[in-house]
């Protein structure tokens, strides 16, 4: 179980705005999981989610709007923005559960599993994407 982030090169889309917003959400994630290590308690929990969920919607926005402004699949665009909003709930749901204090070492395998695929997968293929329409 891995429990964090490390940047790798799978994790550069080569567009520099999403990745230097990937770095920030990594830092935040990070920031979660150094917790794990102290005797947190359930306010310092809430307040890293709460600022992790606050990026993640700014930086979801950013994605959104690039796929918003160029002519990329549809299907694409679909799944994209359905991947978003799963995780934004995801994110909804961990905050509202009871037992949050005892499961922080699972949300926390749980965001960097996620946020590694997705930026390894989808955003990989966002990029790419883009970069062969403005070819094209
Ligand atoms: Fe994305």
């Amino acid at each position: 179980m891995k429990n964090r982030i490390v940047w790798s090169a799978g994790l550069t889309t080569g567009n520099r705005a999403i990745d230097l917003q990937h770095a920030e959400l990594i830092e935040l994630i990070n920031a979660l999981a150094r917790l794990i290590e102290t005797r947190y308690t359930i306010v310092e929990i809430m307040s890293a989610l709460q600022q992790l969920e606050r990026y993640v919607l700014f930086h979801f926005n950013t994605e959104e709007n690039l796929m918003a402004n160029s002519r990329i699949s549809p299907l694409h665009v679909l799944r994209h923005v359905d991947a978003h909003q799963d995780f934004s709930k995801q994110i909804e749901t961990f905050k509202l559960d009871q037992n949050l204090h005892s499961k922080l070492p699972d949300i926390v395998a749980y965001l960097v599993e996620w946020l590694s695929n997705h930026i390894m997968q989808t955003d990989q293929e966002l990029v790419a994407l883009c970069r062969k329409n403005m070819e094209s």
